[in-house]
């Protein structure tokens, strides 16, 4: 799998998250304290819908991004360029266009959309992200929280069945938390709604201090108490492309557009005192 080209993307993007931050950004919203049943309470939360044509304060589309996946054995490298993250029809659209020949392109790169959280010190939260994948195949479509690749939840959606990691032959949903000691990743994969590229449904990750928890529309799909992130970091939610045949194949023949439609974050955070604020 590709965690390795993943963590070194990642840790570029979050090295240009400080200078990338606009300065008037609205912070989230305080409910002071609000309970998710099984999980505990949180003292913030974000809900970001999509109406207009720009993201809204708080979500920052990654600019000019090369990840460097040739270095890990990728047959190609990838971008995320701000001009496929674009809000249009009430869903914020994050797109790898198809049609692409990286062979030829600058640094052989196949060209990626991306977009994160202003707010990098989330520790611990229930992250409900209502979307339509595509099912063009060749892409890596994700909700996932990022720290350090030790430090990692994901959600994922590979949409080649022939993916290598697609092991039943059809483009399932992803479960990850990322090792936090140097060993194996806990990992499964599952079938994703038969509708997944037409209609919304919620995909959602649980984070507590002794838990992951990973569902859809709901209804628990798996739960995790190994490889639990403990750090703070950031929630990102990308679609992109390497070619690698292991993880997201790829370039799409067409456009591959993730929709969004909402984002329901509540969380707790280290910059502000325990409790309400
Ligand atoms: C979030 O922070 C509050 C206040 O410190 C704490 O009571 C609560 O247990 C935290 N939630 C989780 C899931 O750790």
């Amino acid at each position: 799998m590709s965690f390795a080209t993943k963590s070194l993307i990642l840790l570029n993007i979050l090295t240009s998250i400080s200078s990338a931050l606009p300065t008037n950004s609205i912070r989230a919203v305080s409910t002071c304290g609000k309970t998710i049943e099984g999980a505990g309470t949180f003292t913030k939360s974000a809900t970001y819908t999509f109406p207009g044509t720009t993201l809204p304060s708080g979500l920052i589309a990654s600019s000019d991004q090369i990840i460097h996946d040739q270095a890990n054995g990728a047959p190609y490298n990838h971008i995320f360029q701000a001009s496929n993250v674009f809000v249009k029809d009430g869903y914020l659209n994050i797109k790898v266009p198809g049609a692409q020949t990286p062979a030829s392109a600058p640094n052989q790169a196949i060209s990626s959309g991306e977009v994160f959280t202003e707010v990098s010190d989330i520790l611990y939260a229930s992250v409900r992200t209502h979307a339509i994948f595509s099912t063009e195949p060749g892409t890596c479509q994700s909700s996932f929280f990022y720290k350090s690749d030790t430090q990692e939840i994901d959600v994922e959606f590979l949409s080649d069945p022939t993916s290598q990691s697609n092991t039943n032959k059809t483009p399932d949903l992803h479960y990850t938390n990322q090792p936090t000691n140097g060993g194996d990743s806990t990992w499964t994969h599952q079938a994703a709604p038969k509708d997944i590229g037409t209609a919304v449904h919620e995909y959602r990750i649980d984070w507590t201090a002794g838990f992951t928890a990973f569902f859809v529309d709901g209804v628990l799909k798996q739960k995790y108490t190994t490889n639990v992130p403990s750090q703070p970091g950031t929630w990102l939610w990308n679609n992109w492309a390497n070619g690698d045949k292991g993880w997201s194949v790829g370039p799409p023949k067409k456009d591959s557009v993730l929709k969004i439609q909402k984002i329901e974050m509540f969380y707790n955070t280290t910059s502000t005192a325990a409790g309400c604020v």
